[in-house]
C-alpha cells in the first residue's frame, strides 16, 4: 500500500526520501505544479520502475528535476536565453528543452533517446530532496498514464493503491498545472505545452517570440497526444446548459443549470489562478461522483486560461480506451 508521510522540511521525511532514492525506489513528491513520481534519473532500472508503475508508454520522455542552475548545467546545454529564462523563472513552473550534454550519465529512457533533455527546478520541498540526494530526479506527473495529474497526496494513493510508495504529503499543490515547457531549438523559442507561466513572459524575458509546435503531425511532445488528461466520464467544454444527470463544472458567477446531478465552481470571482489550482481536483471529484457526462461552462482562452482549456480538451479528447493513452 502506499505510504503518505507530510514533508514538513524535517530531516526524518528527507532521510526517507533519500534512503528509497538510494535504493532505486520511487518516491512521489510535492511540486508546485502537480505532484511527480520520482526515481534517481542516472539509474535505468529505477526510470523503468516509473513506466512499469504509470504504465507509460517508453517512448515518453521523462522531465529532469533539479536544484537549479549549476546542477541543470551538467545536463543541458544551456545558451544565453536558456540561462536567462532558468535565472528568471526557477525554481518555478518552467520546463526548458535543451541540447542533451553527451555522457552525462542521465540515462536514455529519461530521453527516450532523444538528444535533448527537458529539465526543471521545482519549488518548494522537492527541491530540497533534490539537493539532498545530489542527482537530478526524473518524474512524470504522479498519475497512471492516461488519468489526471495529481495535486494532492491523497490523489497518488488513490491512483497507486496497492502500490508500495512512499509519499512526501506537502498539501495541496499551488499552481495545479503542470509546468509550462519551452523547447530551446537553435534560435527559435518553441511552446510545447501551456502552462502557468504565459508565452508573453518568457518572450518578454528572452526579448524574442515564442512559436506554436510545427503542425506538420510530427510530434514534438509526445505527452501533447491530443487525449491525455482523461476522466472516466465524457467531457464536453463551453457549455451553456446540460442535459439531466450530467455533471456540471462551472466558472464564475453563471449558476449550476437545475437538472445536473452534481456541480461544482472553479473560481465564482473568475480568478484563472484560483481554477487552475482547482482544476483536476474538481474533475476527479465529478468523475467520481458517477457521473457519464461533465458539461463545462465557457472559461476565458487568455492568460492562464489557455492552458485550462489546453488541458480541458484533451480531457474532452475522443479516445480509444481507457487505459492505452500516455500520461
Ligand atoms: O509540472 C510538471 O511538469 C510535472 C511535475 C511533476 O514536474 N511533470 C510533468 O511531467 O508534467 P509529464 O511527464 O507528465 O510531462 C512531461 C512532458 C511530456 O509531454 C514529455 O513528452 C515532454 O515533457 N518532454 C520531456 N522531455 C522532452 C524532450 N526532450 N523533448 C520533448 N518533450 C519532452
Ligand atoms: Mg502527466
Amino acid at each position: 500500500m502506499p505510504e503518505i508521510i507530510i514533508a514538513n522540511h524535517s530531516t526524518d521525511a528527507l532521510n526517507r526520501a533519500i534512503g528509497k532514492l538510494r535504493a532505486g525506489e520511487l518516491v512521489a513528491i510535492p511540486t508546485e505544479t502537480v505532484y511527480g513520481l520520482a526515481a534517481d534519473a542516472t539509474s535505468g532500472e529505477a526510470v523503468a520502475k516509473i513506466f512499469a508503475t504509470k504504465q507509460r508508454p517508453s517512448f515518453n520522455p521523462l522531465i529532469c528535476h533539479v536544484d537549479g542552475v549549476v546542477m541543470a548545467q551538467q545536463y543541458g546545454k544551456f545558451d544565453m536565453i536558456a540561462e536567462r529564462l532558468a535565472n528568471t523563472f526557477w525554481p518555478g513552473p518552467l520546463t526548458l528543452i535543451l541540447p542533451l550534454v553527451p555522457e552525462s550519465g542521465i540515462h536514455d529512457l529519461v530521453t527516450a533517446g532523444l538528444d535533448s533533455i527537458g529539465l526543471r527546478c521545482p519549488r518548494g520541498f522537492s527541491r530540497q530532496v533534490i539537493s539532498a540526494f545530489g542527482r537530478p530526479l526524473a518524474a512524470p506527473s504522479a498519475n497512471r498514464s492516461g488519468r489526471i495529474s495529481p495535486t494532492t497526496a491523497q490523489h497518488v494513493a488513490a491512483d497507486f493503491a496497492g502500490t508500495d510508495l512512499l509519499i512526501l504529503d506537502a498539501g495541496a499543490c499551488e499552481a495545479g498545472l503542470e509546468s509550462t515547457i519551452v523547447k530551446i531549438d537553435g534560435n527559435r523559442l518553441i511552446l510545447l505545452r501551456p502552462g502557468v507561466i504565459t508565452a508573453e513572459e518568457i518572450a518578454d524575458v528572452a526579448g524574442k517570440p515564442v512559436d506554436l509546435p510545427d503542425t506538420d503531425g510530427k510530434v514534438l511532445a509526445p505527452g501533447m497526444m491530443k487525449s491525455h488528461y482523461a476522466p472516466d466520464a465524457q467531457v464536453m467544454l463551453d457549455c451553456e446548459t446540460c442535459p439531466d444527470g450530467a455533471a456540471w463544472l462551472g466558472f464564475g458567477n453563471r449558476a449550476k443549470p437545475a437538472n445536473a446531478a452534481e456541480g461544482l465552481n472553479l473560481s465564482e470571482t473568475s480568478n484563472l489562478v484560483e481554477a487552475a489550482a482547482n482544476l483536476y481536483a474538481y474533475l476527479k471529484q465529478l468523475d467520481e461522483s458517477g457521473a457519464d457526462l461533465i458539461c463545462v461552462s465557457p472559461i476565458p482562452r487568455e492568460e492562464l486560461g489557455i492552458a485550462i482549456n489546453d488541458r480541458l480538451q484533451r480531457a474532452a479528447a475522443p479516445r480509444p480506451s481507457k487505459s492505452g493513452e500516455p500520461g
